[in-house]
């Protein structure tokens, strides 16, 4: 044996040749047999220099190989991004690194799981080629099996097959290479060498203690019944003293008693009583008789018996719901062929349970090159043949009679079913039906639904045979069904089969490569027929002792039975698993981290509070500890002192419990003073107070902007246009939240917590508006300026966006200059100032709130008192006035909302679009709406002081509620994070809700009203 291959990279690909053939590749040298990273023939092989079917399998088993090589090492690579995320975000919230660091390095991060995914979706699709080649190379090796006869070495003792019913070798046509088994009739008497087995003969259940099941098997009578102890025994259905049928009689006590002249007999088949005579020693036979999981088996052979008794439980998770027995009259070998045989199924059963079924181009089964089990491709069918008359099969369905997927694994629910068929005459079957499901166990309780399950019995099962008006049944009495006169479709081809058999054809003239499961099972029992030392197929041999479950629990231990496709498609449905369930899982990170940003990055109003209420607060004071606490494992991280619960990654926060702490970079001094926390109530109150604080001055700036740039100034804005009047003030707030939102958000926020609220989402939400905006495209689409409306839209989403992009990047700029300027100083022993005016004392703190209760309060108060002299002389500044009155509910009910970004959509765990910023999106669009409904209001009244009091709501309140800085930013995330189509499915349904529904609620009161 020689090995002739090439090197591709790491991976060296050899295909195992003999001696001869070895040195013919060389002198040959046909090139690479595949490509690693592209498993196939490198070059066309040339005509007349085929691989040999072994040395196809090694090729093949290599790619397989690779495959699997590869899976891993995505598998590898996913679970290292994933450890390099909680890596990121454990130093950011240990370093408390700026969260432009943060989303840069979680940017780079999901760039690589991006690739790691497009990568295992790519060893998907080629570990589906590898193995649709493997079933090729398989079928190779089956067709050979037929093809070679006797000349092979490992199947020499069945390749010289002679049916039973004639002497002339006629397995084999070696001159045509015609493939052909030669069951023709007539039909011979059974080979005694078939009945050394044990065979199911009745379900227990059919068996009280005073009743009796007659039974033929291999063309003898024999009758079923339960001795004293209980144990079903068998014995001859003769009478021994004038041969009266047994089964004509009575039970009593453990013996059955004949009709005819009372003689009674003990299961061993001693004559225990004669009555009107004198007692004589009398036996009749009897047969080994044993019973196992449900059912009686028999031993009709000559042979020592088996010591042990195969399984035939259903899989486990299944549950019995059916037992029937059927007396059919055919020959048991051709009701196996039949019952092995699936792709018939959309031509002779078009009326039943394949009704509608589309022809396949190909159907296969698949199976390793020594059993007699597999699968069927198309069909999501696993079936087995079991020696010596059993026929298991698992079907994936999606309901009863349905079948789904194509493989079992893909399909949730599965039908179980057995059949045995018991030979009991030369034209007889005697077979016994089980139907097990994995789903709704509790069905079987329910009263009369075994007669139910006998309809979906009759329509989902692949091969129950329906019995005909004239066959003899006989039902399991637990499952008494009465099928009379039901068409039979597979019956009545049998039947021709058998009676065309006879008269001497051959049942398998002509098989094919679907037909290999039958031609298993005749080339099995063509061995046993014939004594033969070796048998094929030799993990079910005669000797099949070991116990087994199921086929799916044996599968596996029988796939390593043959080197050249020790990997089989259960490996690469395995494979394909794991990789599948990878990507969920990398899927699933990825969408916690964008909620996590988004949530904590951007903002997530009040969440961090929420859960507050159990913070000891002298307990939080007095910690002693000014190292940084290990970060947890759970979901419960810090947020300077505020859990952040909700989130299910850590977040990219502080985790510090102390103010110790090189903040801002190496040079930052380490001051080791505790941080003063105020109560919780104190410290909600703190935030609301920024918030109105800041918004005031958000209104003002955004009425000033307007004012400025507006038609009695710079007229570079208009309501008339798409630069609508609050562009600037957009603009200018989508400019600054990529500073002081994005960039300079953890610097400010060590500073001061409230402080940063008070910025982002105070000031920067106020000056921007997403209702003003929303509104002046719906009035421009009610005049029917449709295109300056989307004109509007499209170019105000531009706008913001560079402003964001374009503040963002300066600020980092700006960021990264300060810091050099903080370390310069700090190298030349510079104190700086940089830690001083973080308000971390109780004086500062109180101070900080003393200042914005004054500053809330005067500016409230003075609007207010301004608000309601200027509206009622309708002077000049009335809106701006009763704008701010309004500013704080409105920025206060956003930064409610904001709680619900990153808390993604659902209950419980059960939470989904994690990633989408459900607070801002609710805000603005219920700003937009209200905004819509205030403006028909104005159209509708249209009086001077109504209005104004509406425009100023509209500035202040509505205003405040809704924001364009804050969804700026978050689109801006979302681009940032390669997620772009996030960030257009969370931008288009923001304007499509809230254009939608302005347009309902003013443009169509405008329309049909005409205002
Ligand atoms: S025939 Fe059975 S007892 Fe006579």
């Amino acid at each position: 044996m020689q090995g002739i291959g090439r090197r591709y990279g790491r991976i060296k690909v050899y295909a195992v040749l003999g001696d001869d053939e070895a040195q013919h590749a060389k002198n040959n040298m046909r090139g690479a047999l595949f490509h690693v990273d592209n498993p196939g023939p490198m070059a066309p092989i040339a005509k007349g220099n085929f691989l040999d079917v072994n040395q196809a399998l090694e090729v093949v088993r290599f790619g397989i190989q690779y495959c699997d090589w590869r899976a891993r090492q995505d598998l590898l690579i996913i679970m290292v991004l994933h450890n390099k995320v909680v890596e990121v975000l454990k130093s950011l919230a240990i370093e408390f690194k700026s969260n432009g660091t943060l989303r840069k390095e979680l940017a780079e991060l999901q760039e690589e799981l991006a690739k790691a995914h497009n990568q295992v979706h790519l060893s998907e699709t080629r570990a589906s080629s590898a193995l649709d080649k493997l079933a090729q190379a398989d079928n190779l090796v089956n067709d050979r099996l037929l093809q070679d006869g006797g000349s092979s070495a490992s199947i020499d003792n069945y390749v010289s097959l002679a049916s039973r019913t004639s002497s002339a070798s006629r397995f084999v046509n070696k001159k045509t290479l015609r493939p052909s088994l030669d069951v023709s009739g007539p039909v011979q008497p059974y080979n005694p060498n078939l009945k050394n087995f044990w065979y199911p003969v009745v379900f227990s259940g059919d068996l009280k203690d005073d009743t009796m099941v007659p039974i033929d098997c291999f063309e003898e009578q024999w009758v079923i019944f339960r001795g004293k102890d209980g144990r079903p025994g068998c014995l001859q259905n003769t009478c021994a003293h004038r041969a009266c049928p047994l089964h004509l009689g009575s039970v009593s006590e453990g013996r059955i008693q004949c009709p005819f002249h009372g003689w009674e007999y003990s299961t061993d088949g001693k004559c225990e009583k004669m009555p009107a005579t004198k007692l004589l020693n009398v036996r009749i036979r009897s047969l080994p008789c044993f019973e196992q999981e449900g059912m009686v088996w028999i031993w009709p052979g000559d042979g020592t018996p088996e010591s042990t008794i195969p399984s035939l439980q259903p899989p486990s998770g299944f549950t019995i719901h059916a037992e029937m027995v059927m007396e059919l009259p055919v020959e048991h070998g051709l009701l196996l062929d039949n019952l092995l045989d699936i792709a018939h199924a959309p031509f002779a059963h078009t009326s039943t349970f394949a009704k509608g079924w589309s022809v396949p181009s190909l159907v296969k089964f698949l199976t390793p090159a020594s059993g007699l089990q597999g699968y069927w491709d198309p069909y999501p069918i696993d079936m087995e043949f079991r020696p010596p008359c059993m026929v298991l099969s698992t079907t994936g369905i999606s309901k009863p009679g349905k079948l789904e997927g194509k493989s079992i694994k893909q399909c949730s629910t599965h039908l179980h079913q057995l059949h045995i068929c018991l030979p009991s005459s030369r034209n007889k079957t005697r077979m016994l039906y089980q139907m097990s499901l994995n789903f709704a166990p509790w069905l079987k309780h329910i009263p009369f639904m075994h007669i139910l399950w006998s309809h979906f019995g009759e329509k989902a099962s692949l091969k129950i045979f329906r019995a005909t008006w004239w066959s003899l049944i006989s039902m399991s009495s637990h499952v008494s069904l009465q099928l009379t006169t039901v068409l039979n479709e597979d019956l009545r081809l049998v039947l021709g089969q058998q009676e065309r058999m006879i008269n001497g054809a051959n049942v398998w003239n002509w098989p094919v490569s679907y037909d290999k499961l039958g031609i298993r099972y005749r080339l099995w029992r063509d061995a046993i027929e014939r004594g033969a030392n070796r048998l094929p197929f030799n993990n079910q041999s005669h000797s099949l002792g070991a116990r087994s479950a199921s086929i799916l629990s044996r599968r596996s231990s029988r796939q390593g039975s043959r080197g050249s496709i020790s990997l089989s498609r259960e490996m690469g449905d395995s494979i394909l698993s794991s990789m599948r369930h990878s990507l969920q899982s990398a899927d699933q990170l990825l969408g916690d981290v964008d909620g996590s940003i988004l949530a904590q990055v951007i903002d997530s109003g009040d969440r961090g509070l929420a859960f507050e209420n159990d913070v000891d607060e002298e307990e939080e004071n007095n910690v002693e500890d000014h190292q940084a606490v290990p970060l947890p494992d759970d979901t419960s991280m810090r947020i300077h002192g505020r859990s952040s619960q909700g989130t299910s990654v850590v977040a990219p926060v502080s985790a510090m419990k102390s103010k110790d702490t090189n903040v801002n970079g190496p040079a930052s001094s380490s001051i080791k003073v505790e941080p003063y926390k105020l109560s919780w109530m104190q410290d909600y109150a703190s935030y609301l107070i920024h918030l109105a604080v800041f918004g005031f001055l958000g209104v003002f700036t955004r009425y000033g902007l307007q004012k400025l740039f507006g038609p009695s100034c710079l007229a570079l804005t208009s309501d008339q246009s798409p630069l609508y009047l609050d562009l600037p003030s957009n603009m200018l707030g989508s400019f600054l939240m990529g500073w002081f939102g994005i960039i300079f958000k953890a610097d400010i926020r060590h500073i001061s917590d409230h402080l940063i609220v008070g910025i982002t989402t105070g000031y920067m939400g106020s000056l921007t508006t997403f209702s003003g905006w929303n509104q002046k495209m719906v009035g421009l689409s009610s005049k029917d300026h449709w295109v300056y409306a989307v004109a509007g839209i499209v170019l105000g989403m531009f706008i913001v966006n560079e402003s964001i992009t374009v503040g963002a990047e300066t600020g980092e700029r700006l960021r990264g200059w300060i810091l050099k300027c903080i370390i310069e100083k700090s190298s030349i022993g510079s104190k700086c100032g940089w830690e001083d005016w973080r308000v971390d004392t109780r004086t500062k703190h109180y101070a900080l709130l003393g200042v914005m209760v004054i500053l809330m309060s005067l500016i409230w108060i003075l609007s207010i008192v301004l608000a309601i002299v200027k509206v009622h002389s309708l002077g000049h500044g009335a809106v701006l006035w009763l704008g701010c009155s309004v500013a704080p509910p409105g920025v206060w009910l956003r930064w409610y909302l904001a709680r619900l970004n990153g808390g993604g959509i659902g209950i419980g765990k059960r939470r989904h679009l994690k990633w989408l910023p459900v607070g801002t999106l609710a805000a603005n669009v219920l700003a937009a709406a209200i905004m819509a409904a205030l403006a028909v209001t104005a159209k509708a009244e249209n009086t001077r002081r109504l209005t104004t009091v509406l425009n100023g709501i509209q500035l202040g309140f509505l205003g405040c509620l809704s924001t364009v800085s804050t969804f700026a930013a978050e689109v801006y995330t979302m681009r940032r994070s390669g997620q772009i189509t996030r960030a257009f499915v969370y931008a288009a349904a923001t304007f499509v809700l809230s254009f939608v529904l302005g347009t309902l609620i003013y443009s169509v009161p405008v329309w049909v009203e005409h205002y």
